[in-house]
């Protein structure tokens, strides 16, 4: 993975870092819900491994179901409006519902979903986020479960892509500026 590392300015967090907070996160989870069902939506694909780690770890029963939406093109700037990709494929309808995503940035994609999601009336509807970067939020959104609060740095890796690379590096860090300002 040298050719994915040399872009990479420093690491973030650590593989041993992300494993502790994963396992902190799935504790204050199963406070909360206390064994009952939950549906965990995974939004793909920054949350692939967020999810796959962090359903290893939790206590309660748990569906699985996965999600597409679409708000960023292909560069690191927000575009602002969402689509849906792919949709869920269990109704919603009166069950507890988490969703699990990687990152909360300006919040323009994961308020829109809130508000889709909330329509189809689940009996709680909650968010789940790896990594907050408070400092770029434009809407009032917040993670009920929270990983880690960042810096405003464009970051990769554990999931998070630049141009679809650099999801398979099993850390968060920042990606070299050079990368994307071309
Ligand atoms: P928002 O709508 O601006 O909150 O954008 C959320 C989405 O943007 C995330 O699910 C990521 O796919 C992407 N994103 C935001 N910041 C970063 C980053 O630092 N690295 C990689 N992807 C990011
Ligand atoms: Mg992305």
């Amino acid at each position: 993975m040298k050719h994915l590392e040399e872009n990479i300015e420093r690491v973030l967090l650590t593989k041993e870092e992300i494993a502790a907070k994963v396992c902190e996160v799935a504790e204050e989870m199963g406070d909360f819900y206390k064994g009952q069902e939950v549906v965990m939506v995974c939004i793909l694909k920054g949350s692939v491994t967020f999810f796959a780690d962090l359903a290893r770890e939790i206590p309660f029963p748990a569906v699985f179901d996965f999600m597409c939406v679409s708000s960023y093109g292909s560069g690191s700037v927000s575009g602002g409006s969402v689509r849906i990709l792919k949709d869920l494929t269990v109704d919603i309808t009166d069950k507890h519902v988490v969703i699990v995503e990687d990152i909360l940035d300006t919040g323009n994609t994961l308020s829109a979903l809130f508000e889709q999601l909330k329509a189809r009336k689940p009996a709680s509807l909650k968010l789940c986020c790896l990594l907050d970067k408070p400092d770029r939020r434009t809407k009032p959104i917040s993670a009920d479960f929270l990983g880690f609060t960042i810096p405003d740095e464009f970051v990769v890796g554990y999931g998070l892509d630049y141009n679809e690379a650099y999801r398979q590096l099993p850390y968060v860090g920042i990606l070299k500026r050079s990368v994307y300002e071309k």
